[in-house]
C-alpha cells in the first residue's frame, strides 16, 4: 500500500490544534511532524483545511428488518458510502436477536450481510429481545470473544421489541462483570401504547399524533427508571437518541451522584423541532422517528448537555425509509402509514449530514468549540465503545482514518446530492458552511470531492474492547 503524506493541514483532535504533516503507511498513522520529508509518498496538500479523525457514528440501522417484511432502505453498501461522503469512517450498527434466536446467531447473520458490502469499518451492538437463560449465557462470549461489548434493549414497542425491567436488570448483571454496557431506548412503551390506542379510537390518524402520543414525560420516566436499575446492577448505562429535557435531567441527576450514566443525542433533535408535524397532508411523516421531535426548550437543554458533557456523543440514528413508494417499494416507505400514524415505519435518515450540521450549527454557531466537535463525533464514541486508541484520534499508531474538511465551503443539503438510497432529506435546502473534501480509510483515499474511490467490502469488522469505561 502506498505512503500518503497529508501536508500542512490544521490537525484537530479532541485536545490538539496545530498545523503539521501526517504520514500514513500500511493503514496506520506512521508519523506526525513539521515539514516531513518522505520519498515515494502521494502528497495531499491540506493548507487551509481541518484534518480530523474519521467520524464514528455509534447508531445506524442499515438494511434493518422491522417485521412484516418492512426494512430500512439503505443497504450496508449504500448506507456506508453515504456515511463516507459525510466524513464517517466507522459505523456501529445492530445485530438484533429475533424471538427464539440466540444473540450469536443474530451477530453471524449481520456479519455475513455486512462483510461483502461495507465501504467503511463497522461493528455491532447486540439487540436482545428474548432474554432467556441461554441468551444470557452467551453474553460473556460476545464480549470476550466476538468483540461485542454493548447490548441494546428497548423499553418501547411492547409485544415487538420491548423487554421488561427484570430482563433489563438480568442483562445488566450478566454483562457488567465482563466489561459490557447496556444501551437503552428509554420510553415508557406501555403507557405510549395506551396513548396510541386512545388516539386511534378517537379517529386521530395523521402523522402529528406520533408526536402527541410519545410525550417527553414518558421518555423522562423511562430514563430515570433504567438509570436506577443500572445503579442497582452496578453497570454503566447509555441512553440512545435522548431527545427530551426530562430525560436529560435524569441523566444529569445521576451523573451528579457519580453514577456512570451516559447518553447520545442526534442532529435532528438539535436542529429541528415539533413544528415539523404541522406540515400539511402526509409530508410530516418524513419526521416520524422515535422519540419524536421536541420543543425549542429541549433543544436548548441538549446544547447545554453537549457543552458540559452530560451528553457525550452525537450519533445519527440513521434509520431511513423512503417517503415515496416508487423507488424501493412500499415495504421501505413511509406510505405504509398513510391512513394510520402508528403504521408509519419509525426512523429518519441522516448518516451523511452529521459532520457538516454539527460544524455549522454547533461550532460556527458558538455552541461548542472545535475540539469538542471532534470529541463528540469521533473520540467519545471510540472511547465509549471500545475502539480507542485504534480509532477516534490522530496519533502515531492509530488507524489512518482521516477527514480533510474545508471549514469555509458552503453547500446545500439535499436529497438530490446525498448518497443514501433515501428519497428525502430532513434538512432539504439547508445551507451549511463546512464540507468534507477528502476521506481516508486506513490510509486509502475513498472520497475525493464528489468522486467515490472506495469499494464495497473494504470496510473491516471492528472487534471492540470494554464499553462504558470512558472516564
Ligand atoms: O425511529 C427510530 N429511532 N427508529 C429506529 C428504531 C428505534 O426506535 O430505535
Ligand atoms: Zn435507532
Amino acid at each position: 500500500m502506498e505512503k500518503v503524506l497529508i501536508r500542512g493541514g490544521r490537525i484537530v483532535t479532541a485536545v490538539d490544534d496545530y498545523v503539521g504533516d501526517i504520514l500514513l503507511e500500511r493503514g496506520k498513522i506512521e508519523a506526525i511532524g513539521r515539514s516531513l520529508e518522505v520519498e515515494d509518498a502521494a502528497v495531499h496538500e491540506a493548507s487551509g483545511l481541518l484534518v480530523m479523525p474519521g467520524g464514528i457514528d455509534a447508531h445506524v440501522h442499515m438494511e434493518t428488518p422491522m417485521g412484516n417484511g418492512i426494512e430500512t432502505c439503505d443497504s450496508f453498501e449504500t448506507g456506508t458510502r453515504s456515511a463516507a461522503f459525510g466524513g464517517t469512517t466507522t459505523i456501529l450498527d445492530f445485530a438484533q436477536q429475533f424471538k427464539g434466536e440466540l444473540p450469536k446467531q443474530a451477530l453471524d447473520r449481520r456479519l455475513a450481510a455486512a462483510a461483502p458490502q461495507c465501504c467503511v469499518d463497522y461493528g455491532f451492538h447486540a439487540i436482545l429481545t428474548d432474554i432467556t437463560a441461554d441468551a444470557l449465557n452467551q453474553l460473556p462470549d460476545l464480549v470476550n470473544l466476538e468483540g461485542v461489548s454493548s447490548f441494546k434493549l428497548y423499553m418501547a414497542y411492547p409485544g415487538v421489541l420491548m423487554v421488561d425491567d427484570a430482563g433489563i436488570y438480568r442483562t445488566m448483571r450478566k454483562v457488567g462483570d465482563h466489561g459490557g454496557m447496556v444501551n437503552l431506548h428509554a420510553e415508557n412503551g406501555v403507557v405510549i401504547q395506551a396513548l396510541i390506542e386512545e388516539a386511534l379510537a378517537a379517529g386521530n390518524t395523521s402523522p402529528k399524533y406520533h408526536q402527541l402520543t410519545r410525550p417527553q414525560l414518558m421518555e423522562g420516566e423511562a430514563t430515570h427508571r433504567v438509570i436506577r436499575i443500572a445503579e442497582l446492577a452496578e453497570v454503566p448505562v447509555y441512553i440512545v437518541h435522548l431527545s427530551a429535557k426530562e430525560a436529560l435531567e435524569a441523566v444529569v441527576e445521576a451523573r451528579d451522584r457519580g453514577i456512570s450514566a451516559f447518553a447520545e443525542t442526534c442532529p435532528h433533535y438539535l436542529f429541528l423541532d415539533k413544528s415539523e408535524y404541522e406540515r400539511p397532508g402526509f409530508d410530516s411523516a418524513k419526521f416520524v422517528m422515535t422519540p419524536p421531535l421536541r420543543d425549542r426548550e429541549c433543544q436548548q437543554a441538549l446544547w447545554r448537555g453537549l457543552k458540559f458533557d452530560d451528553l457525550q456523543i452525537v450519533a445519527t440514528d440513521h434509520c431511513p425509509f423512503c417517503f415515496n413508494e416508487k423507488a424501493h417499494g412500499i415495504l421501505k416507505s413511509k406510505q405504509l402509514g398513510k391512513d394510520n400514524f402508528a403504521e408509519i415505519p419509525n426512523g429518519a435518515p441522516g448518516v451523511e449530514y452529521r459532520l457538516p450540521l454539527l460544524f455549522d450549527g454547533g461550532v460556527l454557531a458558538g455552541h461548542i468549540n472545535l475540539n469538542r466537535f471532534v470529541q463528540l463525533m469521533a473520540t467519545a464514541p471510540a472511547k465509549m465503545f471500545g475502539l480507542f486508541p485504534r480509532k477516534g484520534t490522530i496519533a502515531v499508531g492509530s488507524d489512518a482514518d482521516i477527514v480533510l474538511f474545508d471549514p469555509q465551503q458552503k453547500h446545500t443539503l439535499s436529497a438530490d446530492t446525498h448518497h443514501s438510497n433515501v428519497d428525502y432529506s430532513l434538512f432539504e435546502g439547508r445551507e451549511v458552511t463546512g464540507k468534507v473534501q477528502k476521506v481516508f480509510l486506513r490510509g486509502e483515499l475513498i472520497v475525493d470531492g464528489d468522486a467515490w474511490l472506495g469499494r464495497a467490502g473494504m470496510g473491516q469488522y471492528q472487534s471492540r474492547s470494554a464499553s462504558g469505561r470512558i472516564i
